[in-house]
């Protein structure tokens, strides 16, 4: 799993008792998320150089790549690598509002509806929020709500919805077709 923050989505799949983490990198050293990787006894490295997080991630054999705020830019190889293996959540129903800032961007444009997408990551990854979308769920925002609220609020569904990707990826149920994802079963 690859985080550069606080490691919300990570501690929801190190409580899925099905979904086993078998290493995480930071792409800050400090970011709270590293804590909770070692609280739960997971190997954790914090760097921010793609070399030396292949080799983390080869060394401890990922089969699945998960992205949870981690705020680097992938190269086309890492990207080519792992190709169709790259999963990455989105605070917004993506292709709106991609990038860091996507509550903010949201809320400044005046959605009524905004939402969560999981989606692999493909090559174009090194540029935005892109790739085939796996799953979506959409939530209402009302004027008066705050970023905060609207983050809190949306890392809920994020919670529920990483896992049921990453469940999904497990099972064999996510066929790419171009842009489109089927999920079988
Ligand atoms: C999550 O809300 C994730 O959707 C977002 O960063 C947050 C990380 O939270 N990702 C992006 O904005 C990607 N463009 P966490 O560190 O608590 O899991």
């Amino acid at each position: 799993m690859l985080i550069s923050g606080t490691g919300t989505n990570l501690q929801a799949l190190i409580d899925a008792p099905d979904i086993d983490v078998c290493c995480v990198v930071s792409s800050r050293a400090g970011a709270a998320g590293l804590e909770r990787a070692v609280r739960a006894g997971i190997p954790a490295t914090a760097t921010a150089d793609e070399d030396e997080t292949v080799a983390v991630l080869e060394a401890h054999g990922a089969e699945l790549i998960v992205l949870a705020g981690y705020m680097r830019i992938l190269s086309a190889a890492f990207v080519g690598r792992w190709s169709g293996r790259i999963l990455n959540v989105h605070p917004a129903l993506l292709p709106a509002f991609p990038g860091a800032r996507a509550v903010e961007d949201a809320l400044a444009h005046g959605v009524k509806v905004t939402g969560v997408t999981v989606h692999l990551v493909d090559a174009e990854h090194v540029t935005a929020d892109t790739g085939p979308i796996v799953m979506q769920e959409a939530m209402a925002v009302s004027y008066d709500d705050t970023a905060a609220e609207v983050t809190e609020r949306l890392h809920r569904i994020e919670h529920r919805l990483l896992p049921e990707a990453v469940r999904l990826y497990g099972a064999g149920r996510i066929h790419v077709d171009g842009r489109r994802v089927r999920v079988s079963g």
